[in-house]
This record gives structure tokens, C-alpha cells and sequence, in this order.
């Protein structure tokens, strides 16, 4: 039998041997590509390549990539679980041909891997292609000698591929297997006709000609382009002889391992027919999905990717459900999920247990969330039902999701089971409008609205000014004003003495504000005398736009300028910025390969860095992430900027800001060299030259900013030695007030604490009554000594040392003494020895704890309570007396 091991290695050698080079699987988050949540397809990473736009290294490629379909077009979540072959995570066994081969090739070499290398028969094969592709037809069937009744002409919805909204696209040709007669769904069973299991589609060849356009059109593409597709799970299921991809090598590891856990058996039941066969299929497909998303970074959250994991943790934890697992569980079907996929994902052992603690901390949040939600639901269903309506608003269900993190499709689970229809467009009406809420909020805090500038002018983005950037190398520069804005945002050819405005020049030394890194100040002088202060540098569009101030003669279109950043101040940014990388690398050595930089900010003062991370950090952790940093910086390592490709810099390794979008050449900035090398990161910003010109760097704080994201803030160079002084000098100011040296404040305070601890007993001591005095209070109730007393304000402890003096003047009988401090009551209650055939404390506190509002415990002899309900002391005394008067000595 063929594992689907051995199926990828011998897919991706046979196309090698057929002139493809092998590629390993791009990311499963496509870089720089908007239009995709996620990779849905083989060809993702290649999509410029089919489009013109970048050149491939080969024009032959083959791979096996990691996809998730489970949002925009291919979206297959509804029905993982269902059916025997759907799923969220899947492999694609993929070839591709860039201008070369195309469909003659292509289909011959798909039927030689499948009948000849898999050795399916052919038989079972059968083959369907575009309505009027009448070239493809006539090569199955003359060339390779598919018998014409087993070739059909289907239409647009079944076989023309598009990935998206947009992007390439074409006619395609699917390869499909007959499993078996006895699987037939009806009379009408056949290959297009209905969407049963029967004839299983293996292979899907697109004949990728066309680029489509966000408007529906197609753009024929320079050269026509091979792109396959052929899902490994399904083929070594029906390699292996399985009816189900569920039942091949590739889960039956994962669902038995889950199986396990939860006490139940897997059954090998057809599609839709067992509930617990049905969640362990979901609990393994979304297992899988979930480890690869962690892994690339994303986290649970309410938006983006961060919702489609949430739901797939949760919808998985809703089936774990109806096995009856209701414990944390999922992490340890992830862990199971790293351990068998690790070795051809090492990114999946790397972050293991980061994957099982994010997943696992999700399945805590939900648990809480799930009985709220059903709860709500449950009124809901019952109000509707009473009002005889079957239809859930969207509201609703936004409500529940959003204020209670409740997911719409466990709505749809446990509503359309009993009747009732979900509105998921009005759903989904909600979601789009809470997302423009928060793209205009987003908007309203930019930046320029935070130099009270507003939003940009419109005159600059219109502009078609072209300024260089030289700041890298020099800070000082010479240039030309090309354009000049006043506060009003109008296109001025003169700004005055004392106008505020913006600038922009044909060459600047200034950085704009961008990456994390604060935009420079500084000087700008006019050949004619004329100065401005640069109160900040801005990025509009790419060109730098200074804000500035004119505060002596004034500044007119053409004019040549001298442009002078703030040198020191430059300085200490690039400082904490060169310092920002190397704490990036520290964290990743410290802490694990899954810190991911989740945001930064540099300026002259402190840096900021935001990064993905579940727990605090221990102070252990914390000293060594600081000791790394400053190692690397003693190490005094070379800092190098180049640029270079975007391939070429994620071979490298270089790390990048997850989300953002990068150009086609990067800058790609280097700490440390060849065997040395401590950090290569994806960055346009300013650094050092060596990494000793950072100085001492040191930590100030370290908090959480959101769920699984960290922050840290720090300081370097002067801002260190800065620090250092303040707390000295506040160090000396306390050993000043201590009136002694500053290493021995430790001494002094602990001695000043024993001090109040011997002062506060005193005073306790002082403040309780004598247990001589409340003696007065003892009756005779059935022939034995009781006494009850009420005291104010008097400590638990206070009541111990009291009921001592107590129990010294009372060798036989019962004492309860209560104490009230604010609205709560403390109770002891004691019972001479010779009493205890009658009466234990333990069972007489109960008696009095219960009109106090509480309960409580103790030995034989002595019992203590605690209660809020301070006016039931009264009835606890009166119960107490009765308990005894009923025991009568016999
Ligand atoms: N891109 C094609 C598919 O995913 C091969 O089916």
C-alpha cells in the first residue's frame, strides 16, 4: 500500500525527471498578495509568475503546497465532516508550466503518473473538459485513447478555475475515479451529474490563459500556462482503497489518537451516518488547519484570520462537544498533529508548544463563552417559538458573536437542527459594517490627524513630485522646494514668516515617518536667509513631506534650501532602533521561533516592540532577553542594508513584519555576519554601523497589550544612563529619608516592617476586651456552662488569643464568641472535652454559621466560621442555646 508519503515523493520526483524543478510549499499565508485570506490553491505562490509580472526561475515547477480553503471562493467548512472528502487543510500536488508545455503535455503526463506510477486502472478513470474545448477532448481521447463515453463536456461552474475574485484563470480538465457501482446515489449517478462520492474528481488540469479583473473580465494572458492540482489526501485514499479521505494514512493517526482521548471509537462509517465518526473528522481536519495557522503566525481573535482560526478551534470544540468531551482538549490532538506532520513541516516542531498553549488557552476562553451563548440562544428560541416564528435575526447572531465571542455556525448547528432558519447575509451585513466602523475609526487616529494637521492634503497626493531620500547616508543635503502646502491644505507658491505648512523637496536627508521609526526634525535654511524648524517628516504616497515652520523671512517654490536633521536626536532613534532588531532575535532565542513582531515604535526616548507571545514573561526571562541584547551589542557586530529581491530575501531567512506589505525589492538590514549573523530583517529604516554604537541597553517595562501579543518597552544609550541616574538619585532621596546608605535600605525596611507588625499586635492586644470581662456573659443552659458574646472590630486572630483566656476559665462547657468587622462575622466556638460524647465544635458550627450566612469547620474542640450576614448573629446565639438545651445530659 502507498502511503501518502511515498505518493509525494514519487509525484514531485516524476515531474523532476520531466524537466520541473522541485520548490518547497510557499507560505500558507500568501506574501503580498491582498486579494487571498489564505493559500487556496498550488499556484498561489506562482501567481505573478502566470501573470507576467515576475520571471520564474524555471519554467517547469513542481510542489506540494499547504492550502486552507476555508474562506472567500473555496470556502469548504460547512461541509468538513459531512462528506468524505472536504477539508480546510490540505496538501496540493502541483505542476506547472510558465510559456512551456501546455495541454498536450500536461495530459499526458497526468495520465502516465496515474496509471502508470500510481497505478490506478484505467477503467476507473474518467475525464471531463471545458463545454468547448475541443483540442483537450480530441488528445484524451486520440491520443491517450480514453473511450469517447467516458469523456463529458461540463460548463463554467465545473471546469473553469478561477482562484478568486481575480487573478489567473482557465478552462480545465479533470481526471475523476470511479469508486465503485455500489456507491451510486440513484439512477441518475454520473460524473457531473450529481455530487455524490461515487466518482471522486483526483486531478484538476487548468489551462490557465486568462488574468481576471476585479470587474469580471478576462485579460488573455501573454502566454498560455499550465497550473494542476491534485489533493493528497484524496489520492492516497484512493490509492489505499478508502472510501473516505478520513480513512487514509495521513488522519487515521490523528483521529485515533483523538478517539482515544475522548473515550469513544472511530467506525469507518459512510459520510453523515455516526455523530462521533463526524467529529473526529472535524476535530482532526480542524487540528490540522489550526497547527499551520499558529504556526504562521496568526492567533485567535475576533477579525481577519484570527476570526477563521477562533471559529475553527471553536467549531471543532463545539463537535468535541457532542462526544461528550467537555475538558480542554483539542491542544492535545495539536500536539499529536506536530508530532506526525513535524518532520515535513518543521515549523510545526518548532512552535509545538506554542501551538498547544494558544490553542489551548482559546479552548478555556470558549468554554466560558459556550454556556453564556447557548444560554442566550436557548431564550431566543424559546421567545421565537412562542411568537411562532422560525427566523434568527442577524443581529442576533452578530450580538452573540460579537459581545460573547459566540460563533455564527454553532448558531446554525443548534438552531437549523430544531427548525429554525439563521440570517447569515444579515450577518454578514453586521460584520461589514462593524468593519467599516473600524476602518473610519482607524482613520480618524492616523497620524496627521495627531499633528493636528488633518488628513493629508489633497494637493501633495495629487502632486507628481519625485524626492530622494538620502538620509541614509548623510544629514545634511541640498535642494530645491517643489511644492509647499499651508495648513489650510492649498497648494501654495509662498509660505511666510511664521506660516506652518508642509514641504516637499527634491532631495531630503530627512526620514518620514514609516516601518515604527518616528520622523526626523530638524533645520531648513534658504540661500536667501530664510530659516524653518522641521517639526516632523511624514510619508505620503511614498514621498516625504516635511511639516514645517518658518520663523525668520520666508520660503517660496524653487528656492534652494539646506536641509539639516536634528543630528542627536537622529542618532538616539537609530540607537533604539538598530537596539529593536537585536531584541526581536533575543526574544526568538529566549523564547521560541514563534515570536513574530507584531507591531513597533522608535523614537528618540524609548523604544517599543509588540510581539506574539501567550504569557508574561518571567523575570528570568526578561533578565535573559536583556543580557542577550546587551551581548550583542558588547559583541560590537557589523551592520549591513542591502536590497535585494523579495524571493530571494525569504530565502535568506529574513524575518518580516507579518501583514505587511513589501515591494518587489526589499532592504534587507543584517546585524552580525556569516557564522556571527544575529539578526536579518525585511526593513527600511535607519541603524548603526556597529551594533556597540547602541550602548547599554535596558528594559523598563514588559505588559500585554492583547490576547497572545506582549509588549516591551526599553531604552538605550543616554536613555540608559539616563534611567541609571534617576534611580539612583531616587535610590539616594530613600536612603536619605531612611536615614541611611542606599545598600542598606533593604535591612532598614525589613526592620521598620517588624516594627509595625510588633506595634500592630500591641494595639490589637490593646483593643480586645479581657476574656475576664465577657466571663460575665456565661449562663447555665440543661446543667451546662454556655456562653455567646458579641464583640466589635475585633481581628480573627485577636478572637483566637481571647477565646484562649476563655477556654482557661471554662473547663467544661460551650463558649461561642462572634466578632463583626464591616458586614462580615468571624466565629469561634469551643467545647470542653468532657462534652464531646454530646457536642462537637464542628457539628455546633454549622448550627450558628447558617443564620450568619456561612459555614465552617474545625477540630473537636474548636471550630471557626466566617459569614456576611452580620443580623443573624442574634438567631445564631438562640439556635446554639436550643441545640444544647435539646442534648440534656443522660
Ligand atoms: N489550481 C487548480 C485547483 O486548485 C489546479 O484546482
Amino acid at each position: 500500500m502507498l502511503t501518502a508519503k511515498e505518493i509525494r515523493r514519487k509525484y514531485l520526483a516524476f515531474f523532476a525527471r520531466h524537466g520541473h524543478r522541485i520548490v518547497p510549499s510557499g507560505p500558507i499565508i500568501p506574501s503580498n498578495d491582498p486579494t487571498l485570506l489564505f493559500t487556496n490553491a498550488g499556484m498561489v505562490p506562482f501567481k505573478k509568475y502566470f501573470t507576467g509580472e515576475e520571471t520564474p526561475p524555471c519554467t517547469r515547477l513542481t510542489s506540494s503546497q499547504k492550502c486552507l480553503r476555508v474562506s472567500g471562493k473555496h470556502n469548504d467548512l460547512e461541509n468538513v465532516g459531512r462528506t468524505a472528502r472536504h477539508h480546510t487543510f490540505f496538501e496540493m500536488l502541483g505542476n506547472f508550466s510558465f510559456g512551456d508545455y501546455f495541454k498536450r503535455e500536461a495530459i499526458r503526463m497526468a495520465w502516465e503518473f496515474v496509471t502508470v506510477e500510481l497505478g490506478l486502472p484505467k477503467d476507473r478513470l474518467w475525464i471531463t473538459v471545458y463545454k468547448d474545448d475541443e483540442e483537450a477532448e480530441t488528445i484524451w481521447r486520440e491520443e491517450i485513447g480514453v473511450p469517447a463515453e467516458r469523456i463529458i463536456r461540463l460548463g463554467e461552474k465545473d471546469n473553469f478555475w478561477t482562484m478568486g475574485d481575480t487573478g489567473p484563470c482557465g478552462p480545465c480538465s479533470e481526471i475523476h475515479y470511479d469508486q465503485g457501482e455500489d456507491m451510486a446515489c440513484g439512477p441518475d449517478c454520473g460524473v457531473g451529474r450529481c455530487d455524490c462520492d461515487r466518482f471522486l474528481e483526483i486531478w484538476n488540469l487548468v489551462f490557465t490563459q486568462f488574468d481576471q479583473q476585479p470587474d469580471g473580465s478576462r485579460l488573455p494572458l501573454a502566454r498560455p500556462n499550465i497550473d494542476t492540482g491534485m489533493g493528497l489526501e484524496r489520492i492516497a485514499a484512493v490509492c489505499q482503497g478508502k472510501r473516505s479521505n478520513f480513512d487514509c494514512d495521513l488522519f487515521q493517526d490523528i483521529i485515533g489518537y483523538a478517539a482515544e482521548l475522548a473515550h469513544v471509537r472511530y467506525s469507518f462509517s459512510a459520510p453523515d451516518t455516526n455523530d462521533v465518526d463526524t467529529a473526529l473528522r472535524v476535530i482532526a481536519d480542524h487540528a490540522r488547519s489550526a497547527c499551520f495557522l499558529i504556526a504562521a503566525g496568526v492567533l485567535p481573535s475576533n477579525e481577519g484570520r484570527g476570526y477563521v482560526l477562533r471559529r475553527l478551534v471553536r467549531r471543532a470544540l463545539r463537535f468535541a462537544t457532542l462526544m461528550g468531551v467537555h475538558e480542554p482538549f483539542l491542544y492535545q490532538v495539536c500536539r499529536k498533529v506536530t508530532e506526525l506532520m513535524g518532520d515535513d513541516y518543521p515549523e510545526l516542531t518548532e512552535q509545538a508548544e506554542f501551538i498547544a498553549r494558544a490553542v489551548r488557552e482559546e479552548e478555556q476562553r470558549f468554554s466560558q463563552t459556550l454556556g453564556k451563548g447557548l444560554e442566550l440562544l436557548e431564550a431566543e428560541l424559546a421567545e421565537l417559538a412562542a411568537r411562532g416564528e422560525t427566523r434568527i435575526t442577524g443581529e442576533f447572531c452578530f450580538k452573540l458573536s460579537d459581545t460573547y465571542g459566540f460563533p455564527l455556525d454553532i448558531v446554525t448547528d443548534v438552531s437549523e437542527k430544531r427548525g429554525f432558519q439563521v440570517d447569515a447575509a444579515g450577518f454578514e451585513a453586521c460584520m461589514a459594517e462593524q468593519r467599516r466602523r473600524a476602518r473610519d475609526n482607524q482613520k480618524k487616529a492616523g497620524l496627521l490627524g495627531a499633528q493636528g494637521g488633518g488628513d493629508l492634503p489633497a494637493a501633495l497626493t495629487q502632486g507628481q513630485w519625485n524626492s530622494i531620500y538620502v538620509g541614509d547616508a548623510m544629514l545634511t543635503a541640498q535642494g530645491h522646494i517643489l511644492a509647499l502646502v499651508d495648513e489650510q491644505g492649498e497648494s501654495v507658491s509662498r509660505l511666510p514668516e511664521g506660516g506652518k505648512g508642509y514641504l516637499v523637496c527634491s532631495q531630503t536627508p530627512f526620514y518620514a515617518e514609516s516601518g515604527g521609526q518616528c520622523g526626523d526634525t530638524g533645520l531648513i535654511s534658504a540661500a536667501g536667509g530664510a530659516q524653518a524648524r522641521v517639526l516632523d517628516t511624514l510619508k505620503c504616497h511614498g514621498l516625504p513631506v516635511h511639516l514645517v515652520e518658518v520663523f525668520s523671512g520666508s520660503l517660496a517654490v524653487d528656492d534652494e534650501i539646506c536641509l539639516s536633521v536634528d543630528a542627536d536626536r537622529r542618532r538616539a532613534v537609530t540607537r533604539n532602533h538598530s537596539a529593536t532588531h537585536l531584541l526581536h532575535a533575543a526574544l526568538r532565542k529566549v523564547l521560541g521561533a514563534h515570536v513574530k513582531q507584531a507591531g513597533s515604535l522608535v523614537t528618540p526616548q524609548r523604544l517599543r516592540f509588540d510581539f506574539s507571545h501567550l504569557a508574561a514573561l518571567t523575570a528570568d526571562e526578561l533578565a535573559a532577553v536583556e543580557h542577550e541584547v546587551n551581548a550583542a551589542i558588547m559583541a560590537d557586530l557589523p551592520v549591513h542594508a542591502r536590497e535585494m529581491s523579495r524571493d530571494e530575501a525569504e530565502r535568506a531567512g529574513a524575518m518580516a513584519l507579518f501583514g505587511e506589505k513589501y515591494g518587489d525589492t526589499v532592504r534587507v538590514v543584517n546585524m552580525g555576519d556569516g557564522e556571527e549573523l544575529y539578526s536579518l530583517e525585511l526593513c527600511g529604516g535607519s541603524h548603526v554601523e556597529r551594533t556597540g554604537a547602541i550602548g547599554p541597553f535596558a528594559v523598563l517595562s514588559e505588559s500585554g497589550v492583547a490576547a497572545g501579543t506582549r509588549r516591551i518597552e526599553a531604552v538605550t544609550g543616554w536613555g540608559t544612563l539616563e534611567l541609571l541616574r534617576e534611580q539612583r538619585e531616587s535610590l539616594q532621596g530613600l536612603a536619605a529619608r531612611l536615614k541611611t546608605r542606599p545598600d542598606q535600605i533593604g535591612e532598614r525596611v525589613q526592620a521598620l516592617q517588624d516594627e509595625v507588625k510588633k506595634l500592630r499586635k500591641a494595639v490589637e492586644k490593646a483593643a480586645a476586651p479581657a476574656s475576664g470581662d465577657i466571663m460575665q456573659g456565661v449562663e447555665e443552659i440543661g446543667g451546662i456552662k454556655v456562653l455567646a458574646a458579641r464583640l466589635e472590630n475585633v481581628p480573627v486572630k485577636a478572637l483566637r488569643d481571647l477565646m484562649d483566656g476563655v477556654r482557661s476559665r471554662l473547663p467544661s462547657g460551650v463558649a461561642c464568641l462572634a466578632t463583626v468587622e464591616g458586614d462580615k462575622v468571624g466565629l469561634l466556638l469551643y467545647v470542653s472535652k468532657d462534652l464531646h460524647g454530646r457536642f462537637t465544635a464542628p457539628a455546633l458550627i454549622k448550627t450558628v454559621a447558617a443564620p450568619c450566612g456561612g459555614s465552617g469547620g474545625g477540630r473537636p474542640d474548636l471550630a471557626q466560621a466566617g459569614g456576611n450576614n452580620v443580623d443573624g448573629i442574634e438567631a445564631a446565639f438562640a439556635a446554639l442555646k436550643q441545640e444544647i438545651d435539646g442534648h440534656p445530659a443522660q
